[in-house]
């Protein structure tokens, strides 16, 4: 038997049933998750690959797991597509990216091997290869890796060099993965390619000069909204005010392509998340035009969760980018809306003091309160609540800040519980729709203008929503359980992607 056939055998025996996963949101079917890859359209459906490791609940040696969807919503687990199984991956199959090529799906991703020096100590080398495939099973072309560590300019990283994204201008394929320069900084180093195999080197697209963290993971660049944006994920990065606050974070570099030199001249550089489980985003452009990204909903640095849960790791909802007025908005799919059932609807509702509202609560939701009017302070929120537990979210309106709190939220570790985030577009209303699964919550507010994505694992009869105000709010309430279930389905969305 294969390595792959193995870790097959293994999904297979292991498979986690339904009732104890999220509804809408990725996880794997069995052990570890992370990074989100080869995020892409072939035939008409919308895959995705991730980082793997299915014998166990922790980061272990990286398979690529894989799954599939003709909507972003609801995703059927296919076998894993690549294991570590050869001499130049045998370190792991790390992350990268997938193209729609005639007639085949091409996966480009990062070979981990560790080789021995002449004096018998080990060296990582990081190169990028290319699997072939179907939609469904996938082989390693005989040419791997395509890209050799020793491609990279004198003093670059050949340790550090991994997480390739493709795409194809005209009749050329491009490609930019991490790196780190003599500095150790990071860096994005651009390649390009007319057939996938052979690769010459191009340019530094962008780098750190010393601002943004270490090294640069999981790299991601295309043109959005009239400018072109460069997504990444640095390590080991410090926070800056109210920016920046998970040590590894994602970030969205916005400026203008300067396509003779092959450089990324920076105008604006934004965090992408402001909660604290987020990392590693990646993006497709779906037929019809639109930018979506997909990221790892969870943080290297706090991987909780209960111990008898059989699986780690949890993907955000795909959301669409949208670049207007200076601004990088993110917005929950459209296709999301067919699985919204059950609507609540409270208008220009007052609330003073601690209340409940009839037919506000559940922990798979689809809740917008907007806050029109009143004289109060202070607003806050309380999601996934009962006597014992919740996770609240507290407006501030004289500092605009929102304040997050999850220490009750059934944590029995000592990790981040609190963050606070300084709401940048101030508008006559605020408008925070929360997106909640069973074990997590999106917020975005003022039409995605921010994030603050969390996870929670709270004991699932927590299933209360309570407001308080210090003294009147007027708010507007639009509440909606989100279903997959057949009935809870509007028609289909297959046209649409
Ligand atoms: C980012 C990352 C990538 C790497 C992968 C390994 O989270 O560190 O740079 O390819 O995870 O699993």
């Amino acid at each position: 038997m294969t390595d792959l056939e193995k870790a097959n055998k293994y999904q297979e025996e292991n498979r986690t049933d339904k009732s104890e996963k999220p509804v809408f949101h990725v996880t794997p079917p069995t052990g570890w998750m992370n990074d989100p890859n080869g995020f892409s359209i072939f035939q008409g459906k919308v895959h995705l690959f991730y980082q793997y490791h299915p014998y166990g609940d922790v980061w272990g040696p990286m398979h690529w797991g894989h799954c599939v969807s003709d909507d972003f919503v609801k995703w059927e687990e296919l076998p894993a597509a690549l294991a570590p199984d050869t001499d130049y991956d045998a370190a792991g199959c790390f992350s990268g990216s997938a193209i729609e090529t005639e007639g085949a799906h091409a996966l480009v991703y990062t070979g981990v091997m560790e080789k021995e020096r002449a004096d018998k100590t080990k060296e990582t080398i990081q190169q990028q290869c290319l699997a072939i495939g179907d939609g469904f099973s996938y082989h390693k072309v005989t040419e791997n890796p395509v890209i050799l560590a020793e491609q990279l300019p004198d003093g670059f990283s050949r340790e550090d060099f991994r997480d390739p994204k493709v795409w194809k201008e005209n009749e050329t394929y491009y490609l930019v993965a991490g790196n780190k320069n003599e500095k150790q900084d990071g860096q994005v180093v651009l390649f390009a390619s007319e057939d996938l195999k052979t690769w010459r080197y191009l340019s530094v697209l962008a780098d750190n000069r010393g601002k943004y963290g270490k090294m640069w993971e999981c790299p991601d660049f295309f043109p959005l909204g009239g400018k072109h944006i460069l997504i990444v994920s640095p390590q080991d990065m410090q926070a800056d005010g109210a920016e920046f606050h998970n040590g590894n974070q994602s970030a969205a570099l916005i400026g203008e392509y300067d396509r003779k030199n092959y450089h990324l001249q920076e105008e604006q550089v934004v965090s992408l998340d402001y909660g604290t489980d987020f990392y590693a985003p990646q993006t497709l452009e779906t037929k019809d035009g639109r930018r979506i990204m997909i990221a790892w909903m969870q943080s290297w640095d706090m991987n909780i969760k209960p111990a008898e849960q059989k699986w780690n790791g949890m993907m955000t909802i795909p959301r669409q980018l949208q670049y207007k007025n200076n601004v990088l908005y993110q917005q929950p799919v459209k296709e999301l809306e067919s699985y919204r059932t059950e609507p609540v609807v409270y208008w220009d509702r007052e609330i003073s003091g601690t209340c409940r509202l009839p037919g506000i609560r559940g922990r798979v939701l689809d809740l917008t309160v907007e806050l029109l009017d009143g004289d109060y302070q202070e607003f806050s929120i309380f999601l996934a609540k009962n006597e014992r537990y919740h996770t609240s979210f507290r407006y501030i309106r004289a500092a605009q800040t929102i304040e997050f709190d999850r220490t009750r939220c059934g944590m029995v570790r000592d990790v981040v519980c609190q963050r606070s985030m300084k709401i940048k577009r101030t508008e006559e209303t605020l408008k925070l729709r929360f997106l909640m699964d069973k074990y997590s919550v999106e917020l975005f507010v003022n039409d995605g203008a921010q994030t603050f994505t969390s996870t929670f694992y709270t004991p699932a009869d927590a299933e209360d929503i309570e407001f308080a105000c210090d003294k009147k709010a007027v708010v507007n309430i639009e509440k909606y359980t989100v279903s997959l279930d057949e009935n809870g389905r509007e028609g289909d969305q297959l046209e649409k992607i």
